[in-house]
C-alpha cells in the first residue's frame, strides 16, 4: 500500500518537471527510446480526418459512406464550398448561402444516397459544414403541438440549420397543417438562400397539389432539378 503512494507521488511530481524546459521532450524521448519523427507525425495528423469522423458519425449507417458521383451534384457541392464564408479573419470557411438541389425520382433511384454523399463531398472540400437530415414525415411528427414540446423552437432550428436534407418531401399525408409548416421552412430557407437537398418521388405537379402554388413557386427558383433513372436499386441489388 505504502510502495504504491509512493510510486504515485514520484509520477505526479517528475512528469510536471521534466517536460518543462527547451529541448527536454528529446531527452525523455530519447531516455525512452521512443522516435521522435513517429510523434511529430502523430501530431501533425490533418484536421479534415476529425471533421470527417465527426460528419460521419451523425449519419446513418446505411448512407455512411454513400458518395456523391452525379454531374449536377458535383456541381452544387463545387458552387456551395465556393460561397462558403469565413465567419472572422483567419477562420475556416463555412457554408453559409447557395443553391438548392430538388432529387427527384423512383423509389430506390438514389436520391438520399447523393443527398449524403454531397454533404460528405462538402467536407471533404476543407469546408465547415454545420447540417441537419430529417426526412419530412419525421419533421412534421416532431413539430406536432403537444405539451412541454416548443415546437417553434424546433422548426427555427430546423429552417436556420445552414445545410438541410429534407428526405422524401410529399411522402406524409397531406394537410392544411403540413402545408403551412412546409411552406414557413422552405420560405425560411428561400429568403435566407440556405443550401438545401430536397428529395421527392412527387412528379413536380403532383407536389404542386400536394404543398400548393407557394411552395413550387419557391421550390422552382431555389432548386436545381435532378433527375435520376427509372430504376429500383434495392431490387436490382437484391436481383
Ligand atoms: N450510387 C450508388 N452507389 C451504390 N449504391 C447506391 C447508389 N445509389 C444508391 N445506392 C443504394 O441503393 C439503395 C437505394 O438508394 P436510396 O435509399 O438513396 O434511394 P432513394 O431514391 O432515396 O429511395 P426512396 O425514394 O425509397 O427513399 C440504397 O441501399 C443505397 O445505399
Ligand atoms: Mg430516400
Amino acid at each position: 500500500m505504502r510502495t504504491r503512494t509512493r510510486t504515485r507521488t514520484r509520477t505526479r511530481t517528475r512528469d510536471p518537471q521534466t517536460l518543462g524546459g527547451t529541448g527536454t521532450l528529446e531527452r525523455i524521448l530519447a531516455a525512452r527510446n521512443i522516435d521522435r519523427a513517429a510523434v511529430t507525425a502523430v501530431n501533425d495528423e490533418p484536421e479534415p480526418r476529425s471533421a470527417l469522423e465527426a460528419m460521419s458519425a451523425g449519419m446513418p449507417p446505411r448512407y455512411r459512406h454513400a458518395e456523391a458521383d452525379h454531374p449536377k451534384v458535383l456541381a452544387w457541392v463545387h458552387e456551395v464550398a465556393r460561397q462558403a464564408v469565413a465567419p472572422s479573419v483567419g477562420a475556416r470557411r463555412q457554408v453559409a448561402t447557395g443553391p438548392s438541389l430538388l432529387l427527384a425520382g423512383v423509389v430506390g433511384a438514389g436520391k438520399t444516397h447523393q443527398a449524403y454523399g454531397a454533404v460528405r463531398a462538402l467536407v471533404q472540400s476543407g469546408v465547415g459544414v454545420r447540417w441537419r437530415a430529417t426526412a419530412a414525415a419525421d419533421l412534421y411528427a416532431q413539430l406536432r403541438p403537444r405539451t412541454g414540446v416548443d415546437s417553434e423552437q424546433q422548426l427555427a432550428a430546423v429552417a436556420r440549420c445552414p445545410l438541410l436534407i429534407l428526405d422524401d418531401l410529399g411522402a406524409a399525408k397531406a394537410s392544411e397543417w403540413v402545408e403551412e409548416i412546409t411552406y414557413r421552412l422552405i420560405n425560411r430557407r428561400y429568403n435566407h438562400m440556405l443550401p438545401t437537398l430536397i428529395t421527392s418521388n412527387l412528379p413536380i405537379s403532383d407536389l404542386r397539389g400536394y404543398l400548393g402554388d407557394r411552395v413550387t413557386s419557391r421550390l422552382a427558383q431555389m432548386t436545381t432539378r435532378v433527375e435520376f433513372d427509372t430504376v429500383d436499386r434495392r431490387r436490382q441489388r437484391a436481383a
